[in-house]
């Protein structure tokens, strides 16, 4: 996490008054550990929250105005609360606009306010930095205003700024685990009627060890929505054969055989394979990660990475070429992407004493491959959102 003196100093460097109205929250980055494009497809999926996230502080104003401030990003933007539109040119301050735009239309009270944000979740590497921020301001903002709240109903909100403010057309997950994480435990959260469980997950001897490609991500956004499109496409089809069918998380393994004759192409039926195995796949991991069976669940890791490399074909060559080292290692009991895919991170889940040594090598024969730099982060699973105590 940021550190917590230096960044209330900051903000009295920047706002001037005092420290004592100033109120200082957090929101984590996420990992998800299985279940990739299930979320937007009524399945489960099963996240993990991080230690790393986004710290606001944040004071209330006497009138409308907005600054926004972060310690990383040299963009600052003052805006009206009642004038909250996106515009490309405010960058990542199109965020918390978002959150308080979708705050406002909801009927929540929403005023002026001085807000910086210090963040320690690297950009762009598919950690969900940009739901860490909406979640931290849906909090914050909430939390000031007085207003209760829960966290399915935070990570609604967070969710509905970045699909109707910013226009990315995401699932649940993101914005979820970054509301409702816990640490030590991920959750395995249904994503039709959003109930979901903690599970615990102390890889005990082992560690989670994520591994940024540092490839930009650019294909991402026009990838995700066709990939998203062709599910909706498949259900239609589907919908001749089980008239009530509302999602593909809705179809079992057993039921596949009969779906896959009914699909008009050959990509359809790989998009709905993918969906229909990695749910399951997600299930039988939180099974036997009950019984503490580490390694079936580092098998399942490698059978999900396969399946998104083949059949929903979304990895690409640096995904790729990182989880094919990390299985290379001694002590990986699995690697796979994670997030939305086409560059970002892997995880794998090695022994404690093989962490450096997998650092090193798969750093080497990643760069040696792909002549790209990676970067890697040995992770523990953090809390959701919440305030931060002086
Ligand atoms: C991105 C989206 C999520 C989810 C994943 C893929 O992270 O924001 O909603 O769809 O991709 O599992």
């Amino acid at each position: 996490m940021a550190d917590l003196t230096s960044t209330f100093y900051a903000f009295i460097e920047m706002y001037g008054g005092d420290a004592a109205s100033v109120r200082m929250f957090h929101a984590p980055g996420r990992v998800n550990l299985i279940g990739e494009h299930t979320d937007y497809n009524g399945g489960y999926v099963f996240p993990a929250s991080l230690t790393f996230g986004t710290a606001m502080l944040i004071r209330k104003r006497d009138d409308r105005l907005v600054r926004m401030a972060s310690l990383n990003i040299p963009l600052r933007r003052e805006v009206d609360a009642g004038r909250l539109v996106y515009d490309p040119e405010d960058g990542w301050t199109n965020y918390p606009k978002g959150v308080l735009e979708v705050l406002r239309k909801k009927g929540f009270p929403v005023s002026g306010y001085d807000i910086l944000f210090a963040g320690t979740i690297p950009n762009g590497a598919g950690l969900s930095s940009s739901a860490s921020i909406e979640v931290v301001t849906g909090y914050g903002v909430l939390s000031l205003e007085g207003c209760e709240t829960d966290v399915l109903q935070l990570a609604l909100l967070a969710q509905e700024a970045e699909n109707a403010f910013i226009g990315v057309n995401c699932g649940i997950m993101d914005q979820f685990a970054v509301a409702a994480g816990k640490k030590n435990h991920a959750v395995l959260l249904k994503c039709d009627d959003l109930t979901f469980d903690y599970v615990p997950f102390a890889a005990k001897g082992h560690r989670l060890i994520i591994g940024n490609t540092n490839k930009t991500r650019g294909l991402v956004e026009s990838a995700y929505n066709e990939r998203r499109s062709q599910c909706e496409r498949a259900v239609r089809e589907l919908q001749a054969m089980m008239p009530g069918l509302k999602s593909l998380g809705e179809l079992s393994p057993v039921q596949l055989a009969e779906a896959e004759q009914v699909l008009s192409s050959e990509t359809l039926r790989k998009r709905v394979r993918h969906v229909v195995l990695e749910n399951d796949r997600v299930l039988r991991s939180v099974e036997v990660l009950r019984k503490g069976d580490l390694r079936t669940f580092g098998q399942l890791m490698i059978e999900s990475h396969a399946s998104l490399r083949n059949l929903y074909e979304v990895t690409g060559p640096e995904l790729d070429a990182m989880t094919e080292e990390a299985l290379k290692i001694p002590g990986v009991l699995g690697s796979r992407m994670t997030g939305a895919g086409f560059g970002g991170c892997t995880v794998s889940l090695v022994e404690e004493d093989q962490a450096q040594p997998f650092i090193r090598q798969v750093g080497a024969a990643y760069e040696a491959r792909t002549g790209l730099t990676p970067e890697f982060y040995v992770c523990d699973i953090g809390d959701g959102v919440q305030e931060i105590l002086a």
